[in-house]
């Protein structure tokens, strides 16, 4: 497919470990409820409506893009397309998060599941986005594909919603291990299938949301998680080279998991994000010098004044370094913050200029 020629090449540069002129920056939730724009068009359709009308995807995702100097945009989607395109109903509920109305209670409950290969037929639609954003963004910045690494599908699928403990989620692992390796492997399988998908429909760069890693240890990681990120990153980029697009970085987010840092550095992931807990330095030393780091502002620092935000970015930039970063918070930006400090986040980052 035949794209607009890419004029900002930043995040692709730092993603892949090569020397940039400015911090490169984006932000998780950049497309979300603290745009008034995006409020807007959100109290005039459903949630998943959106997500499944390309116009609407394609516009929301490029409001944060057409208010602010990011160096990056992630097509307006959510994790949880995966489950129910393999068949489960999930409704987004206000003040409360998306919840499944009949979650999996127990191993007889996959029989219900659809199959790995049906999944990409059913999320078109999310290619379609990502093709007619890439057209829309006229090359201006790239654009982030993503998708819920299999633990945390699979804790969504078998809570029905977010929960404390994930006990439910966990206990499966205890009384059902071979069923619950067969549940990550079905999602594992229909989530290669989807990012293939993504790239050759256009995404520059893929994200995985191991958003519920604090929630294992070092033991059930290796056992349930760290496997199946290791088959993602692996198939996916043979699957890319296969089909003769070209390579594409890939970043994991294992929010929570400063335990597990360094197994995961061993996979074939370009970049590491990491949320606020983990001090750089200490990210750094468990990584090692061939990865980008990605993060970690505490979101909430973003209500501090702006000259503070400041001071505290380049605190960050410091701790960090120039090379080898991108620039973002440690979680999503909240939605009730002011998209001015949102601004004065994206400057400060942007004032680090590198001296070589
Ligand atoms: O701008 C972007 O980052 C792209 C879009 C995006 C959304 N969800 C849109 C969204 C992305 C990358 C996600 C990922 C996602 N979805 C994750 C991983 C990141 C993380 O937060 O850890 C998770 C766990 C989900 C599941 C999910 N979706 C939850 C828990 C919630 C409720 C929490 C909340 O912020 O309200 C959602 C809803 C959701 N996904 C919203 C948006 C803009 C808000 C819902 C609304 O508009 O009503």
């Amino acid at each position: 497919m035949e794209f607009p020629v890419l004029k900002n090449d930043r995040l692709l540069r730092a993603a892949k470990g090569e020397k940039v002129d400015v911090v490169p920056v984006w932000v998780m939730r950049q497309a979300g409820r603290y745009l008034p724009e995006f409020r807007e068009e959100r109290s005039k359709a459903d949630f998943f409506t959106m997500c499944q009308t390309p116009e609407l995807a394609c516009k929301v995702t490029l409001q944060p893009i057409e208010r602010f100097p990011l160096d990056a945009a992630i097509i307006f989607s959510d994790i949880l397309v995966i489950p129910q395109a393999l068949g489960m109903d999930v409704e987004m509920r206000p003040g409360e998060g998306p919840v499944f109305p009949s979650p999996l209670s127990e191993p007889s409950d996959l029989s219900k599941l659809g199959k790995a290969s049906e999944v990409c037929c059913k999320l078109q639609y999310v290619f379609n986005a990502i093709t007619l954003t890439r057209h829309r963004l006229q090359g201006k910045v790239p654009l982030i594909g993503f998708c819920g690494a299999p633990w945390t599908i699979m804790a969504y699928m078998i809570e029905g919603k977010g929960s404390k403990t994930m006990s439910k989620a966990k206990s499966w692992f205890y009384k059902y291990p071979e069923e619950s390796h067969a549940l990550l492997q079905l999602i594992t399988d229909a989530t290669i299938e989807y990012l293939v998908g993504q790239v050759k429909a256009g995404a520059q760069l893929l994200q995985v949301f191991e958003s519920h890693a604090e929630h294992l240890g070092p033991y059930l990681f290796k056992e349930y998680a760290l496997p199946y990120l290791k088959l993602i990153v692996d198939q996916v980029k043979e699957r890319v080279a296969a089909q003769g697009l070209d390579s594409i970085p890939m970043t994991i987010f294992p929010k929570g998991g400063h335990y597990c840092l360094k197994d995961v550095a061993q996979l074939n992931y370009d970049v590491i994000g990491i949320d606020w807990t983990v001090d750089p330095a200490k990210a750094r030393e468990l990584v090692g010098p061939n990865k980008t780091l990605q993060g970690n502002l505490d979101p909430c620092a973003l209500y501090a004044s702006k000259d503070n935000i400041s001071k505290m970015v380049q605190e960050m930039v410091n701790r960090f370094g120039v090379h080898r970063y991108i620039a973002n918070l440690g979680h999503g930006i909240y939605p009730d913050m002011d998209p001015e400090h949102l601004a004065a986040f994206i400057e400060a980052v942007h004032k680090h200029e590198s001296k070589e």
